[in-house]
């Protein structure tokens, strides 16, 4: 442990590391080490901060990093679940600031408040890597996440090609408060910038499948023409889908997503429900080795940027096509 506030922690730590441990994995609601199991104890404690475990995304993100950390018995990582709530989010990184854990990892759900406590782990020594959404401002130790400018721009590029540079498109957004959400926004627009291709209908969906479904069906309500939907993630272009279904319409229109999950969106290109889906990589393992070369001392990046894919149904089957600098799709 690095850093101890409070008097009573530090009390206890100094008398009993064995029960420290004791008490963190209780908090993490683990079963307790008995101490006869012969385990060594983990040399460090990592606290996540995971925004919500609504969406498969974000059940993979939790995943990687637990299969990351498996291997390394010096490692110990408790998981919190913010459930889609800010202030509960602050809440938890405060808690692992106060347990003086050695390193914090988050995803935030919203770049605002959630730079606060951030900041505040960073000031008092302890590292912390953001992932996948920022936060604001630099006090943070690594970002790591794809492009999603880059994103959204290959989407808009892919799209224009896909209707020959015109026709009517819904874009369902993401959390337009978090930091994906207006990067796949801002870089799509510069993906169709000079084409006719006309947005008809916009709306904040928040990354949620039954706010895209309920979107979705006013669209339909108000347009008789409806070439494509582009949705900010996987969950929203099927939820955007399921809504054409019920209307009857789904054959009449193209569904674009991103996270191209193997279990979620690549399903969904190979079905043919989404024409395609753009990967969004967790970066859950990526975040382990950053960890580690902290925890070990070594100077990282302030950023990692991960490369993405896109799956379309003649190259899901071979691992997808790489997004290309600009220029690409
Ligand atoms: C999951 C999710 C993903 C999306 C990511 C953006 O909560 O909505 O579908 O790609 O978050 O941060």
């Amino acid at each position: 442990m690095r850093k101890c506030r409070h008097g009573l922690i530090v009390l206890v730590l100094a008398l009993c590391p064995l029960l420290s441990v004791q008490c963190k994995k209780k908090e993490s609601g683990e079963p307790a080490d008995t101490g006869k199991t012969g385990k060594k104890a983990a040399k460090w404690t990592i606290g996540m901060s995971q925004c919500n475990l609504g969406e498969p995304w974000r059940v993979q993100m939790n995943l990687d990093i637990q299969n990351a950390a498996a291997g390394h018995s010096e490692l110990r990582v408790i998981f919190k679940d913010a459930q889609n709530d800010s202030l509960r989010q602050r809440a938890q990184i405060e808690e692992y600031i106060n347990a003086g854990v050695d390193l914090i990892i988050v995803s935030p759900k919203e770049a605002a408040p959630l730079t606060p406590p951030v900041a505040a782990a960073f000031d008092r020594g302890i590292p912390v890597i953001v992932l996948d959404r920022r936060v604001l401002g630099e006090k943070y130790t690594c970002f790591i996440g794809a492009d999603n400018r880059r994103i959204g721009e290959s989407a808009g590029r892919w799209i224009q090609k896909r209707l020959g540079g015109k026709g009517k498109v819904i874009e369902l957004k993401g959390l337009m408060t978090s930091t994906p959400g207006q990067d796949r926004h801002i870089g799509f627009r510069e993906g169709i910038r000079g084409s006719q291709i006309e947005i008809i209908f916009e709306a904040d969906m928040k990354w949620l499948e039954p706010e895209a479904r309920k979107e979705m069906e006013s669209a339909l309500a108000r347009f008789p023409r409806i070439d494509l939907v582009y949705a900010h993630n996987d969950p929203g272009a099927h939820g955007a889908y399921l809504a054409a279904k019920a209307a009857g319409r789904e054959q009449e229109i193209v569904f674009v997503g991103i996270d191209g999950l193997p279990h979620e969106g690549q399903v969904y290109v190979r079905q043919g429900l989404l024409e395609a889906s753009f990967e969004y990589p967790t970066g859950g393992r990526e975040a382990i080795a950053t960890a580690l070369a902290i925890l070990h001392g070594e100077r990282v990046p302030k950023q990692i940027t991960l490369s993405s894919r896109v799956f379309t149904r003649e190259n899901v089957d071979h691992g997808g096509e790489w997004l290309e600098e600009k220029g690409g799709f």
